[in-house]
């Protein structure tokens, strides 16, 4: 990535300019200057898990993979040639037109027959049948309606299906399961990501476990661009009974 886009991404994440009255509407606003460039910044430097996510699917011959919140569909390039052929149907959901351009010039280019994008909200689209996996790749944070997105994707999904997710979090201060955070960073990182529309939750991992019986659970710590601290991030697979 050369220097004016980084300066670009940098600008644009310092000082967005979120507005419209819809969800649809300020994702456009906050992802149109900067779609095109998307991938090279957040792929290797900010949104860190997708890789494993990806590798932890659980894709068979025949599955129909619901991407929710796709962006621009670079996490199909993670299921590599052999798993993203032999899926019936992979279906890329967004309510950014800008990101779902840059993701359908991708399935064009790389002659992906069985990828299609669609431009939807995660707590609208519903699939002919249902669909065997669904997929949240650091999308959850930045639905207002979290939970109707969860709510939904269980209800397109077939009894043993799977729902996949990855993204920032914090914890509870006296969590059930799993890593409790300190204080500074169950406080410190909510209000660092809100600035731009990512809304770190103490929620997210405990609404799953009770939606989904849960398969596996990675609590981790990611670098993040120009701050000397980790920010925490899971990766979740569990199974609609
Ligand atoms: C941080 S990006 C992540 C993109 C991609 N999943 C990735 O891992 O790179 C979040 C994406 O969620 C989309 N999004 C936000 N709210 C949404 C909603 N209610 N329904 C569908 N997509 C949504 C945004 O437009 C954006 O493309």
């Amino acid at each position: 990535m050369g220097i004016h886009s980084e300066l670009r991404v940098v600008r644009h994440m310092a000082f967005p300019r979120v507005t419209g009255a819809t969800q649809a509407e300020r994702m456009e606003s906050l992802y149109r200057p900067t779609a095109h460039v998307y991938d090279a910044f957040r792929e290797h430097r900010l949104l860190h898990g997708r890789r494993d996510l990806v590798g932890m699917l659980p894709t068979a011959p025949g599955s129909h993979l619901v991407d929710m919140g796709a962006g621009t569909g670079n996490n199909i390039e993670y299921l590599g040639e052999r798993r993203r052929g032999e899926c019936r149907r992979i279906t890329l959901v967004d309510v950014s037109a800008s990101m779902l351009d840059v993701a359908r010039r991708r399935v064009e280019r790389s002659g992906w027959d069985n990828v299609e994008t669609v431009l939807a909200s995660a707590t609208d689209y519903r699939p002919h049948e249902q669909a065997d996996i669904v997929m949240f790749s650091y999308a959850l944070t930045m639905m207002p309606d979290w939970f109707a997105a969860v709510d939904h994707a269980h209800a397109i999904l077939r009894p043993g299906g799977t729902i996949a997710v990855c993204d920032f979090y914090v914890s509870r201060k006296h969590p059930a399961d799993g890593v409790r955070h300190a204080a500074w960073r169950r406080h410190l990182w909510p209000a660092w990501f809100s600035h731009n529309n990512v809304f770190l939750s103490p929620d997210h991992l405990p609404y799953l476990r009770a939606r989904f019986s849960t398969v596996q659970v990675r609590e981790r710590l990611a670098p993040v661009p120009y701050l000397p601290a980790r920010v925490p991030y899971y990766l979740f697979i569990g199974t609609k009974d």
